[in-house]
């Protein structure tokens, strides 16, 4: 499938569905929009992803939400996103770029690794503090989150 991936001007034209599909607060997802850069993935004018990438310390980014939707997953476009956003973090000179995701969020902990991504941690009880509500995926209740990083390049790359 043919996709395009560009910068959302406007935070108002932000993708509220997608967003929310893979970050159930909307709290979080308004407090990262105003901080992060948006992009956006459309195929024949119809926007079916999204990525928002957040300078979190330096020389660190993160990716603070990535979905795509329903009808299009498994085609391949959330490994188009994670290696736009890989090629983001190089052009701003990042050196690592950092992802979370539930205990429970089995296909995506398959999708960021076959990416190169290391777990290097675990956040225990994050989504236990974090959230109200219970998630539950693959039959799994989300507790935890699962910090993953991939090492983009190194200073002397600059
Ligand atoms: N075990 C191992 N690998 C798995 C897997 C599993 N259970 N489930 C999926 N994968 C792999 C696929 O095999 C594929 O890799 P391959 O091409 O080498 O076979 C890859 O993960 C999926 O790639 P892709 O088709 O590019 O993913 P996608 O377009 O469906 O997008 C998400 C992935 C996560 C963005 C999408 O499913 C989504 O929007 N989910 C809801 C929102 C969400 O959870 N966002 C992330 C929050 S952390």
């Amino acid at each position: 499938m043919e996709i395009t991936i560009d910068v959302l001007e406007n935070i108002q034209d932000a993708p509220c569905e997608l967003l929310l599909l893979a970050d159930p607060s909307e709290e979080k997802v308004k407090e990262y929009l105003n901080r992060g850069q948006c992009y956006i993935a459309t195929n024949e004018l119809k926007t079916i992803g999204v990525l928002v990438l957040l300078r979190t310390r330096p020389g660190t980014m993160e990716i603070v939400n990535i979905a795509v939707s329903e009808d299009v997953q498994g085609k391949g476009i959330g490994k188009k996103l994670v290696s736009y956003a890989i090629d983001k973090a190089k052009e701003q000179h990042v050196t690592t770029l950092e992802i979370g995701t539930g205990n429970s969020s089995l296909a995506q902990l398959g999708l960021y690794q076959k990416c190169g991504f290391r777990i290097t941690g675990v956040d225990r009880d994050f989504f236990v503090r974090h959230y109200d509500e219970e998630i539950i995926e693959n039959g799994i209740l989300c507790r935890d989150m699962i910090r993953l990083s991939l090492d983009v390049g190194t200073p002397s790359d600059r």
